[in-house]
């Protein structure tokens, strides 16, 4: 016989296996419940249906404007006047304007920095270093473009003294930010087609970046594509990829605001060099596509819809390429020269060999 004390134990033993039974129970079903949840979440987080939904580039590509933009661009590069109207016309000013390229002195290469507004470090650097108008009978024009800060700032007063003495900023009637790089960028394609339009090629650059003129000259130097041949080239390092549709990516890219799986082949923002005649195709082009706040895949999309191939050319450098003297002797572009010392000594010990 069990004693009163050890049977209120074992009913007390049984109920807490039940007890404990239900907990599990309970347990599974919290856990089914967290499971399904995440798996919602992940669902929702990675945009999942976004990548679901997309439709096919290869096949379905139309951005606005859906007609075949090329002839209208063509009429008007011939001075006709065709019946199609811009949809696509930044409403902003130049503020300042600084007539350099004038047909006596036509530059090979002009240098198109985008800059930002308080770079002056990076400004100073560029104009010790690349961004120096000769280079053994090669004529280069370097000019800075900037948006707007805040008229009443220091950095606005500092920019303005800037401007008097170099006479090579063009600043611009829009709020500097990220992502107003592409009014940037088609506003400076604006200046160049309407004040310096005789050049060679133009090459734009970030304010971070290291350029050597010598490779770029020989680079374009050498024609290798057909369309090259015919005066069209636009190159750099081209990405071939896909919109980011996770929701917590700076990068995301609604399906409203892009429909399709893949971007039209891409050369990367940092550095990309254009012949005359593409400079001109891309921007009169860009008056009939519609705007994309990233920069560099707007003017893949313009480029497509021109029907212009961007080529990859290996010596630009989207990552910072670590320096070493004998490596950098056929860099044209390399990321990552935010340090001004680096970027003087590097060029220095480039150009002195
Ligand atoms: C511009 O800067 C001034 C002085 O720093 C400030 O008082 C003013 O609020 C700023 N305006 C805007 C629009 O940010
Ligand atoms: C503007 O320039 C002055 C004099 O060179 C300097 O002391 C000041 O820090 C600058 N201000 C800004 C905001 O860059
Ligand atoms: C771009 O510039 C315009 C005009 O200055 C301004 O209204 C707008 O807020 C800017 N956009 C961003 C993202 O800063």
């Amino acid at each position: 016989m069990l004693g009163k004390g050890p049977r209120k134990q074992i009913v007390k033993y049984r109920e807490s296996q039940c007890t404990l039974k239900r907990l599990i129970m309970r347990k599974n079903r919290y856990k089914l419940i967290v499971f399904a949840l995440v798996l919602v979440y992940v669902y929702h987080f990675f945009g999942v249906g976004d990548y679901v939904q997309s439709k096919n580039f290869d096949n379905d590509f139309n951005y606005p404007l859906n007609v075949d933009i090329r002839p209208i661009v063509q009429a008007i590069l011939e001075g006709q006047k065709p019946n199609v109207k811009p949809i696509n016309y930044y409403p902003y000013k130049f503020l300042s304007n600084y007539r350099q390229c004038s047909v006596v002195n036509k530059p090979d290469l002009v240098i198109i920095v985008k800059s930002a507004i308080d770079h002056f470090g990076h400004r100073d650097a560029i104009r010790k270093t690349y961004g120096k108008p000769h280079v053994q009978g090669y004529n280069v024009k370097t000019f800075f473009f900037l948006g707007l800060d805040n008229a009443s700032s220091d950095v606005q007063k500092n920019i303005t003294k800037e401007m008097t003495e170099f006479k090579d900023i063009i600043q611009m009637s829009f709020r500097d930010s990220y992502f107003n790089n592409t009014i940037k960028t088609v506003m400076s394609f604006r200046w160049i087609f309407q004040h310096c339009a005789e050049a060679q090629h133009y090459l734009f650059t970030d304010d971070d970046m290291y350029i050597s003129v010598q490779n770029l000259r020989k680079y374009v130097s050498e024609v290798t594509t057909a369309s090259e041949r015919d005066g069209i080239l636009f190159a750099g390092y081209v990405f071939k990829s896909a919109p980011q549709r996770f929701r917590s990516s700076k990068w995301r890219v609604s399906l409203e605001e892009y429909p399709w799986d893949k971007w039209p082949p891409y050369v990367t923002a940092g550095a990309y060099v254009v012949s005359n005649k593409a400079m001109k195709m891309l921007y009169v082009g860009s008056l009939f596509v519609k705007h994309f706040r990233f920069d560099d895949i707007y003017l893949g999309i313009v480029a497509k819809k021109m029907g212009i191939v961007p080529t990859h050319c290996p010596h630009f450098h989207f990552y910072k390429k670590p320096y070493e003297r004998e490596d950098y002797s056929d860099v044209i572009a390399s990321h990552g020269y935010s340090n001004h010392d680096e970027l003087i000594r590097v060029w220095n010990e480039q150009n002195a060999l």
